[in-house]
């Protein structure tokens, strides 16, 4: 492996595509930082709910998020085992922004052209010094169109339900697996259909759909393809 030269791996997919998992732990053994950009909506969301900026519909208040954009501080802390947390105006809301109330309401604020905006900026600045692996739906299309590895990530909305529902529940979460399903294919239809930034696959992004793979699987499919696009 060439250990000189840093690249940029953007990783994009369907909600709770397993994208996070593979995306964190190919930084962790190629040594690279991992930016996990759908903390940062979820984080903006989080302020959002604990300001009253969203109504009991999930309907943002548009101006009023936007106009709050400038004290949204996210920043995310590196803890003793190496596992990042995102840290929203200098407190640790990594649980937080996991729950069903923040993913419930995210996708509409995620949808929000100013806020995307911010964040993209955020993150666009974040990958200068290169040698980042970042999963979002838009870090192919438009956070690093010139990423040197790109990968877009798929599986069956029930085979990602099932998933967030585990991570759900071991994360001492009381949800049925209805409604996690629910969330899941709702998100899928605001995440593919808005008008800013929709999710959809970079032209030269190789796809994996991953409903068959366990995680060792996976890991090694991805590290395959990073020694490639380092030797390249
Ligand atoms: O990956 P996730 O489920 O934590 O993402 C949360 C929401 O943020 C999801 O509705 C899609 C949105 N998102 C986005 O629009 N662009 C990104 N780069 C990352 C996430």
């Amino acid at each position: 492996m060439n250990t000189c030269k840093k690249i940029i791996i953007a990783v994009d997919g369907f909600s709770s595509s397993g994208k996070s998992t593979m995306a964190r732990r190919l930084a962790a053994v190629v040594g690279y930082r991992y930016i996990d950009s759908g903390a940062m909506y979820r984080a903006v969301t989080l302020y959002a709910l604990d300001h009253g900026m969203i109504d009991d519909e999930g309907t943002p208040d548009t101006t009023a998020i936007i106009a709050a954009l400038p004290q949204i501080h996210i920043d995310f802390s590196v803890q003793p085992g190496g596992s990042q947390h995102t840290m929203l105006n200098g407190t640790d809301v990594e649980k937080e922004i996991r729950r069903l109330r923040v993913s419930n309401a995210v996708s509409p604020v995620a949808a929000i052209p100013e806020v995307r905006h911010a964040l993209v900026a955020m993150q666009k600045r974040m990958g200068e010094s290169r040698g980042i692996v970042m999963d979002g739906r838009d870090i192919g299309t438009v956070v690093f169109p010139d990423a040197e590895l790109k990968i877009f990530v798929n599986a069956s909305a029930e085979t990602r339900a099932r998933r967030r529902f585990k991570e759900l529940v071991e994360g001492g979460s009381q949800v049925s697996y209805e409604d996690v399903l629910a969330n899941v294919v709702h998100r899928d239809h605001i995440d593919t259909t808005r008008a800013e930034s929709p999710l959809r696959r970079a032209d030269d992004a190789i796809a994996l759909d991953n409903s068959a793979m366990n995680l060792e699987e996976q890991d090694a499919w991805l590290l395959d393809k990073f020694n490639k696009a380092v030797a390249r």
